[in-house]
């Protein structure tokens, strides 16, 4: 990976991988590798000490949620858990309000939400960064810690194929654009009326089309699959989309990643899912609990990949 020592991100907002350079996303692999070492090593590094960064979930989080505020603590700053329902926003205080308010208060706001432009609309009156911890169309914090994960077990990034089986919902998105970015190839297998966004699989083709990467979009999971180097899935029924789950069981059944579907892959193909799972739905328990399984590192790098864009951006 190359490291340029010029790449300046503070006061940046993290909304998309879309507004960040192949060399920016880079660097923050590069840096998460390096503050992951030193966490390893015992070492402790402060550079956020007196810092504080408020987080607000307007959805449930284990991962998102435990991972930035302990970030926060390991590099000697500090995490406010703000609920939606015990904020002012819940009983209709305007986004751009809190966005100014907040700014008064701490140096960084991480929000997870449903419409995508609420966290637009946060970024925009803001005067300290916003974190997309997850929004109905994209999660790129997820996308950066899996680009982590990737690049820890393959060595390289660029000329690999992912394939993404499933759901075209935000972390379809947030794949294509990682992958884009890093000239990686990428393949999404979905249900008829269920394939990612027109708009971000036309602006993920063309940032693919600038790296020497393509991206596929098919209702053929086997097509997607093949000669894969990375297997990724997710839950067949978001956060929000949960009272479509039944249905969703019968239309996503085909696309479930089982041990014929992997068959396809490379053999030495590795399987990511961002969890929360459902064994025995969209993936079966031999495949995710198997050998070449890397949830839990996985997991795991959300925290690394994290505290470099807290170190970068407050
Ligand atoms: N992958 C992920 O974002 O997990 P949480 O919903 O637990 O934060
Ligand atoms: N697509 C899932 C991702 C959870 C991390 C959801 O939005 O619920």
């Amino acid at each position: 990976m190359n490291m340029t020592a010029t790449i300046q991100l503070k006061g940046k907002d993290f909304l998309t991988l879309a507004d960040y350079s192949k060399e920016e996303i880079e660097y923050l692999l590069h840096l998460a590798l390096e503050l992951k070492e030193k966490q390893q090593n015992g070492e402790r590094y402060t550079p956020l000490s007196g810092k504080t960064l408020a987080m607000i979930f307007e959805k449930p989080s284990t991962r998102t949620r435990v991972s930035f505020e302990v970030g926060m603590v390991q590099l000697g700053g500090h995490a406010l858990h703000l609920s939606s329902r015990d904020l002012q926003i819940g009983r209709g205080e305007t986004i751009a309000d809190t966005a100014r308010v907040l700014s008064e208060y701490v140096d960084g706001i991480m929000i997870r939400t449903f419409e995508h432009e609420k966290v637009e609309e946060l970024a925009q009156y803001a005067k300290i960064p916003v974190i997309n911890g997850l929004t109905d169309d994209d999660h790129p914090c997820q996308a950066l810690a899996d680009l982590l994960t990737i690049y820890e077990v393959k060595g390289k990034l660029q000329g690999l194929k992912l394939a993404y089986i499933g759901d075209g919902n935000n972390m379809a998105h947030a794949l294509m654009l990682a992958a884009a970015k890093v000239g990686m190839d990428c393949a999404i297998a979905s249900p008829k009326g269920y394939e990612p966004k027109e708009t971000i699989v036309k602006k993920a083709k063309h940032i693919a089309g600038e790296n020497g990467a393509t991206i596929v979009v098919t209702n053929d999971p086997y097509e997607a699959i093949a000669n894969a180097d990375v297997v990724y899935t997710d839950v067949w029924a978001s956060m929000g989309q949960e009272a479509e789950a039944n249905e969703r069981i019968h239309i996503f059944a085909p696309f479930q990643v089982n041990e014929a579907l992997v068959q396809q892959a490379k053999q030495d193909f590795m399987f990511l899912h961002c969890l929360p799972a459902h064994r025995g739905e969209e993936v079966t328990e031999d495949v995710i609990d198997g050998k070449q399984s890397y949830i839990f590192q996985q997991a795991g790098n959300r925290l690394h990949a994290q505290k470099a864009l807290l170190v970068s951006l407050l």
